[in-house]
């Protein structure tokens, strides 16, 4: 497979920043298939158990391995969405990072019945910057996103 027919698109950004949202509407204009990692993980059983925030801890390498193999004869291009993109170890040709507002994403959050300490920890990962900061060093493209430019929903 020639690089210029493989083309992958990756789509990271904190819970709740608009990921899945910016990954339909891309998907829209160029043609491309959408998948959801966290589908990936949950089709394949990649989860071994659950940890105290009542969240199912992922079995990366797995997941990692299982991606890279999917991936591997790509013919057109593909959107692969998914907040655990900086854990993985995947060829991106491309890599967008959405970024939110730390009181939009708060209250996007809430409304998922998030406990405190995953509210803590994805307001401080937003704060942080942590997916942009975990891919840096890729050697690949990189755009940041903002997800709610217009603040249509920062005040509800
Ligand atoms: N650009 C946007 N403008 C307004 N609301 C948005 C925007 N992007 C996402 N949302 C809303 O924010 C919520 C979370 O978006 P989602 O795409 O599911 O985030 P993620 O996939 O990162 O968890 C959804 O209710 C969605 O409708
Ligand atoms: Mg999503």
């Amino acid at each position: 497979m020639t690089k210029d027919k493989r083309y992958l698109i990756g789509v990271t950004g904190t819970p709740g920043s608009g990921k899945s949202t910016f990954a339909k509407k891309l998907s829209k204009s160029i043609g491309a298939k959408v998948i959801e990692i966290n589908n990936i993980a949950i089709e394949n059983k990649f989860f071994s158990k659950i940890d105290k925030d009542n969240t199912h801890v992922l079995k990366i390498k797995l997941l990692d391995r299982y991606i890279k193999k999917m991936t591997n004869n790509l013919n057109e291009p593909l959107i692969l969405v998914g907040h655990i993109i900086p854990e993985l170890t995947i060829d991106f040709d491309v890599i967008f990072v959405v970024r939110c507002p730390l009181n939009t994403i708060l209250k996007r959050l809430q409304k998922r019945n998030y406990n405190k300490n995953k509210l803590r920890e994805n307001i401080l990962s937003e704060a942080f910057d942590y997916c942009n900061y975990n891919i840096k060093k890729r050697n690949c493209d990189i755009i940041e996103i903002e997800s709610d430019k217009d603040k249509r929903d920062a005040n509800k």
